[in-house]
């Protein structure tokens, strides 16, 4: 299949001011767009411009939420070099999650080259201003005309582009988190570790309860015995206790986060003690209580590295150190933006500079 182009007559406006983008509501002037049917296979891949998406009201996704997307950003480097951080491991994220929401195969590299020609074309979209990038959402949906349960046999997979700024409108500030003891985001043999559109929107009620008691986010704990701690969502979670850097296994319901994965990586090359387990929220409130609970982050593509303040647990407050940025939260942000804009070494081959 070859990648076409179809140009659009005029080009939008770029923003003006590159320190008010906020997250994810400004799009470039082109997506991809690949389509799929049975008889065909995949049939057509283009750049395009961006637009709306005519789809049929009883489209399949629409009713039943065939529905899974990834998240990767571009980075300006120095000397207007253009950087990709792991952008393989999203690819081989949204193949596991296609094949979880029973969706069709498509070809990975094919994808990721394109994605490669629709940044170079957007190139000039790509923000330069500090913890500015060019955020790309990769979705794929199954858009049969048809309201019976069942797998799509017509696909769209498209990908767009947002330039875009830090995810929490108050930057590297430490976010106080709600631990959700009612809701539950997911179980073992569910969706949790899929970027299934559906795993947020059920995360949506307990994310505006909590908004309401003023809490930027929720963290999940299973959701068997509410007990132990799953993620935050929007990111994955860990904590510094006594010194050791500690983050849930992935189970079998927690996302994989690259980032996540990145962390852990760094932190263990920089000699620090990092831990994989099941950790209960009774052991965070154990921590605390000792006075060791030293750092809790976030990490994620839109929320890089997340200072975390307090966590609050039915009626218990989890002061998370002295309420800033901890030393190595901050040390593995600065690492880890590092080598995505390529201010540092990336020893690891996770960068890829588009040319
Ligand atoms: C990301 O970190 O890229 C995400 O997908 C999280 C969120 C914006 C849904």
């Amino acid at each position: 299949m070859d990648l076409e182009f179809i140009k659009r007559e005029t080009l939008k406006d770029k923003p003006k001011d590159e320190t008010k983008l906020g997250f994810g509501r400004i799009f470039t002037d082109y997506m991809l767009m690949m389509k799929r049917d049975n008889t065909r296979g995949w049939f057509y891949a283009a750049i395009e411009p961006f637009g709306d998406l005519s789809l049929s009201p009883a489209a399949l996704v629409l009713h039943y939420a065939q529905e899974v997307f990834e998240g990767l950003k571009a980075y300006r480097g120095g000397g207007g070099r253009i950087l990709l951080f792991r952008p393989w491991e999203n690819m081989k994220r949204m193949a596991l999650s296609a094949a979880r929401l029973s969706m069709q195969p498509f070809d990975s590299d094919f994808l990721l080259n394109s994605i490669y020609e629709l940044v170079k074309r957007e190139k000039d979209w790509i923000p330069a201003a500090p913890g500015t990038s060019l955020y790309i959402r990769p979705t794929y949906i199954g858009i049969d005309p048809f309201v019976g349960v069942a797998a799509a046999e017509e696909y769209l997979l498209y990908v767009i582009l947002s330039p875009v700024g830090a995810y929490y409108p108050r930057g590297l500030e430490p976010v106080d988190i709600f631990v959700e003891n009612n809701y539950v985001r997911t179980v073992r043999g569910g969706t949790g570790t899929t970027k299934a559109g559906a795993n947020y929107a059920i995360s949506l009620l307990a994310g505006e309860e909590a908004h309401q008691k003023g809490f930027s986010q929720v963290l999940w704990l299973d959701g068997v015995e509410k007990t132990y701690i799953e993620e935050v969502g929007s990111m994955n979670i860990f904590f510094k206790i006594d010194g050791e850097i500690i983050t849930p296994a992935l189970q079998g319901s927690i996302l994989p986060g690259v980032t996540r994965d990145s962390i852990i990586r760094i932190a263990r090359d920089k000699g620090m003690p990092v831990s994989e387990k099941r950790i209960s929220i009774y052991e965070i409130e154990e921590a605390q209580a000792d006075g060791k609970l030293e750092e809790v982050f976030g990490s994620g593509t839109a929320a890089v590295v997340s200072p975390v303040g307090k966590l609050v647990w039915g009626d218990k407050t989890i002061v998370v150190g002295d309420g800033g940025m901890g030393q190595v939260t901050r040390m593995l942000y600065d690492t880890i933006t590092g080598i995505q804009y390529g201010r540092i070494e990336d020893p690891y081959g996770w960068t890829y500079e588009l040319k």
